[in-house]
């Protein structure tokens, strides 16, 4: 594969709204993030990831953009990005924004526009249909729960929303609305950002012939998925998307897309693709604390495993997905994968070891780095999360008590992931001198940056080794272009891959479970990463303790 200049980058995301506030409004800032770049550099990566800072009136946290022009005053000013993007270079770090170009905020002034006059211009920039004897065009549900079409008031029209009523879908068969959008990233391609993370593109193709389809819940509604997901006739946009913009300026893209069928990946991701690369969401749909997976831990990390092996095996080098365990939609980690009697500093050290050595590119989420986790609320109204309190409706709906959807929530809530940075032990963890937007996690005394920061043995410094060893020079090739190869994977217990290139063979050992596993195979090699302090082998087999992660290089 021809190499690019963003193949071994390591990302990180941060969700600005919780990750340092320096106004004191509560809310994390622009200058809140040029004030932790050193911390991020100290850290080692080489890319961040920023959700939306656009102009919008946060329905759904910034992805329900009015103005794509101007960064929201909440976080700053387009000055403040400017400067972020000049002091994360002078500290080899690239910016990439995030790109909601499905949907706008139902304050954009075109939709303000489109519902003056529906069948005007701007109506062509959205989904407009008329209803069907008072009611909707269709009975798809939006993704966030409800019906997906809301009325505009005194017309006959109802307008597609596939996320919250204040995201109107926009109407990519519309060419002006589509130069509209280039031109806008065109223009933040100028200033000077690295690329985009790009929101739910899979969707901007819709099936509109469908009419009614058989409901599938209790709200007589349907999912509708397949009919604006990766529709056929998707590709003709992503192509144009790609020339038009991306292209032009040889930037990285990172596109959230599912659900891609196997002969498809390399039209996306390959050397010529329409992306620099997807998220792989193989793993998503596990969370250990509810439903299917409740107290089955083991069985879950096998899943996954196996899921992600899958997966690389596909891919086979044709191509680079982005490879994570946390974001902004989800329970982190040590909550979806560990009941609370295990999480300690080996099972949270192995996890991020089962996929940092993976072919691609990693991601952290902030907060990942220190083991941040979700807590307990004794109220819905202490979660501001639309889609968590449509859940939490849709819960009540289905017959179960406020206590019981309260439960549920409390495991489930992608709101947990969103709990103000854990900086030190200080007031509000050191996020913000005035009152946080959100409450802050009641364990940041123990589990904060700072406090890491003084300890060799925490969970931050090993992120920190495990980053340095990515992008080792001696390694580093190899890590972004070696041969995967799965190891021991008869076991139900073992997370065990190999990495090869030129002689070199680098092999990644986890142990998933708290016990002690021994491989079936023998190995032997320099020991580069380890979370215990010795390794233990017989007979040339390697003996793991509990939660034991180890990488091992050979050369030959
Ligand atoms: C983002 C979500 C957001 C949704 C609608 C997603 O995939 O990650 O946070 O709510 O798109 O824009």
């Amino acid at each position: 594969m021809k190499e690019k200049w963003w193949h071994d980058l390591i990302g990180y995301q941060i969700y600005p709204k919780s990750f340092q506030d320096t106004n004191s409004d509560g809310i994390g800032d622009i200058p809140g993030v040029i004030q932790r770049l050193d911390y991020l550099s100290d850290l080692g990566i080489s890319m961040i990831w920023i959700c939306p800072i656009y102009c919008s009136p946060m329905m759904d946290n910034g992805y329900d953009i009015s103005d794509y022009t101007r960064i929201d005053s909440v976080f700053g000013t387009n000055g403040d990005l400017k400067k972020l993007i000049e002091e994360a270079k002078k500290r080899g770090i690239t910016i990439i924004m995030d790109l909601v170009i499905n949907h706008t905020s139902s304050a954009h002034p075109w939709f303000q526009e489109a519902c003056k006059n529906p069948e005007g211009e701007y109506g062509k920039y959205y989904i407009l249909r008329k209803g069907k004897n008072g009611q909707p065009p269709n009975n798809w549900r939006s993704l966030f729960g409800g019906s997906a079409w809301e009325k505009i008031e005194g017309s006959e029209y109802y307008y597609l929303h596939l996320f919250t009523v204040g995201q109107p879908d926009l109407n990519w068969e519309n060419e002006k609305l589509r130069q509209a959008l280039y031109k806008m990233i065109n223009d933040w391609l100028e200033m000077g950002i690295g690329g985009f993370r790009i929101d739910a593109i899979a969707h901007i193709k819709k099936d509109l012939t469908c009419g009614n389809l058989p409901s599938d819940g209790p709200d007589g509604l349907c999912s509708g998925m397949r009919y604006f997901r990766n529709v056929k006739g998707i590709e003709d946009y992503l192509k144009e998307l790609k020339e038009r913009t991306f292209e032009k300026y040889d930037c990285f893209t990172l596109a959230e897309v599912d659900d891609i069928p196997e002969e498809r990946l390399e039209a996306y991701i390959g050397e010529n693709g329409y992306y620099s690369t997807i998220f792989d969401f193989c793993h998503c749909f596990h969370n250990c604390l509810d439903g299917a997976w409740k107290g089955r831990d083991k069985e879950m990390l096998l899943d996954v495993r196996n899921r992600v092996f899958e997966r690389q095996k596909k891919m086979e080098g044709r191509g680079f997905f982005c490879n994570y365990q946390e974001n902004h939609d989800m329970i982190r980690i040590p909550d979806r994968f560990l009941p609370k009697e295990k999480q300690n500093f080996y099972s949270l050290s192995m996890l991020p070891v089962m996929y940092f050595f993976l072919p691609g590119i990693p991601m952290l989420y902030q907060g990942q780095e220190i083991g941040m986790t979700g807590f307990w609320r004794e109220h819905i109204e202490d979660y501001v999360d639309l889609a968590t309190h449509n859940n939490y409706q849709g819960y009540l709906e289905q017959g179960m008590t406020k206590e019981q959807a309260l439960e549920k929530i409390n495991y489930t809530s992608r709101e947990n992931a969103r709990t103000p940075m854990q900086w030190n032990d200080g007031p509000n963890a050191g996020f913000s001198d005035g009152m946080p937007w959100f409450a802050v996690n009641p364990d940041y005394q123990k589990v904060n940056v700072e406090k890491e920061q003084q300890d060799n043995g925490s969970l931050l410094k090993f992120y920190q080794k495990l980053i340095a060893l990515r992008k080792h020079c001696v390694y580093q090739k190899n890590w972004v272009y070696g041969s995967f190869t799965a190891l021991e994977e008869d076991s139900d217990q073992l997370w065990c891959y190999m990495r090869c290139r030129d002689g070199q063979r680098l092999q990644v050992f986890v142990n998933m479970s708290d016990e002690w596993v021994t491989t079936k195979g023998c190995y032997d090699g320099k020991v580069l990463i380890n979370n215990y302090a010795a390794l233990s082998q017989k007979a040339g087999c390697l003996l793991l303790q509990p939660y034991q992660a180890v990488v091992l290089a050979v050369e030959s």
